[in-house]
């Protein structure tokens, strides 16, 4: 179970920087329109991330092609970058432990970027006879994955001759890019990213599933938590709609200055979540035309920070520093383990009141003295608890934050699902490593970095 409490966001309990019921009353024309255009697209199949949870045959393919790999192999690495990355890396760091990889096979690695010396020590460190290797794009033409899946076909080629095919699963788009082609022309196993999903929502696809289905997790608990959850954020009822109360909140704080949405769970093992949602947030709000091709600039930036590490770190901005925040606070009820703290020094003051107290009752004592410390502040919080982190609860959480982002584009008037920023960016890098057809872009990249006399110092 997953409960979400707006009330800290409210005018009746942190004062005149809150969000009054009438503000979100007031919202309904908006609000209707934005339920009834998203339905529709869902109707019409261009909205799929809601249904994935019942496309059939997905989970089956998933667990068979696993079943088949998983013992063959100690290690596996998961190329790939952005959303193709952040979900599975987020449903591994939640549901398997920090210390799989010392203890437990297949050992996991995602390597979500191209930092050389990061990719040298992990190919330094792999026995590629033992290693498979799982390439994600939707494109396929990606050059942060295509980089590394070329490092690693090199170094297959080399050392493992015509059987490194046997050591690569492509998880791409069913029909289109280089992935699909070469699937077919190089007889390689592959799973399909339906086209109607983005990367950052394709959690709930093979993109998601096929990781977590190769180091044992429960698949199928994954999918009846999203799907419970969708019966649920496909309401049309604001107040029975957590994923939608969300999106209001969010959407009313950023008319009131609240261009921060920071994703604090008390959990090191949500971390990775927070991760995902950064991106989701951003990369699907962040826009500068609105649908109907007007300049808006529009988006808040999230923010991931940890309980309660960043109350030694953070807490301090977010309580006195300027009213941009929204702090969504996750906690969770039933740690899966605990440490009770042994009655020892408990005659000295400053530790007596910790002796013999479990460390889960202190880090949710924290997370409610931060709430009410915000709160006591003025800052808007909401409070998302967990009953305990598993399958069900994160496939549930995916569908929410799913829901409340392509909810709040609607509420923005604003494609969610596209990234047209993020083009230029890469049109640039195919210019400056010389791709055919993209050196006309050099001049706007060297005028762009210019430097002017006076504004830069080397020492
Ligand atoms: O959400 C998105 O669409 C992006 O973050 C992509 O996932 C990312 O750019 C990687 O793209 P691809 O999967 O095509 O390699």
């Amino acid at each position: 179970m997953i409960r979400f409490d707006f009330s800290g966001t409210t005018k009746e309990v942190i004062g005149v920087n809150g969000i009054a019921r009438e503000d979100i009353d007031i919202l309904a024309p908006l609000t209707k329109k934005a339920h009834e255009s998203l339905m529709k697209a869902r109707t019409e199949g261009n909205v799929l991330f809601y249904d994935l949870v019942e496309m059939p045959g997905v989970l089956e393919e998933v667990e068979a092609m696993a079943s088949e790999l998983s013992s063959s192999f100690t290690d596996v690495v998961h190329l790939g970058i952005g959303g193709s990355s952040l979900g599975p890396k987020a449903i591994f760091s939640a549901l398997k432990g920090p210390f799989h990889n010392h203890t437990s096979s297949p050992r996991m690695f995602f390597l979500d970027n191209i930092d050389p010396e990061y990719m040298t020590s992990l190919f330094d460190m792999l026995s590629l006879k033992d290693t498979l290797f799982v390439v994600v794009s939707k494109s396929g033409a990606t050059a942060e994955t295509a980089s590394q899946f070329m490092t690693a076909l090199g170094f297959m080629r080399d050392m493992l001759g015509e059987t490194y095919k046997n050591h690569l699963v492509f998880i791409t788009d069913p029909n289109k890019g280089i992935l699909r082609r070469l699937a077919g022309e190089l007889n390689i196993r592959s799973l399909a990213i339906p086209p109607e999903v983005g990367g950052r929502f394709s959690v709930l696809t093979p993109v998601g599933l096929f990781p977590a289905a190769l180091c044992g997790l429960d698949i199928n608990a994954l999918m009846s938590g999203a799907k419970k959850m969708r019966d649920r954020v496909t309401k049309g009822n604001v107040f029975e709609n957590p994923a939608y109360l969300f999106s209001c909140v969010h959407f009313l704080g950023s008319k009131k200055g609240a261009n921060i949405s920071v994703l604090m769970p008390y959990s090191n093992a949500l971390y990775d979540i927070a991760d995902w949602y950064r991106q989701l947030w951003a990369e699907s709000l962040g826009k500068r035309y609105s649908i109907d091709s007007k300049e808006v600039f529009t988006g808040q930036t999230p923010v991931k920070a940890l309980g309660a590490t960043d109350q030694h770190s953070q807490v301090q901005l977010y309580r006195e520093g300027p009213f941009d925040k929204i702090i969504n606070i996750m906690t969770v009820d039933r740690y899966r383990s605990d440490i009770t703290i042994p009655d020892v020094l408990g005659d000295i003051d400053e530790f007596s009141y910790l002796a013999s107290r479990r460390i889960s009752e202190l880090i949710k004592a924290e997370a409610r003295a931060t709430m009410a410390s915000l709160i006591d502040a003025g800052r808007m919080t909401t409070h998302i608890s967990l009953d305990t982190i598993d399958e069900e609860t994160l496939g549930a959480l995916f569908m929410f934050f799913e829901a409340a982002t392509a909810f709040m584009g609607c509420l923005l008037k604003i494609n969610p699902f596209d990234q047209p920023g993020v083009e230029l960016g890469k049109h640039f890098t195919f210019s400056l490593m010389g791709r055919q057809g993209f050196s006309g872009l050099r001049k706007g990249i060297d005028s762009n970095l210019r430097t002017l006399p006076g504004m830069n110092i080397e020492i």
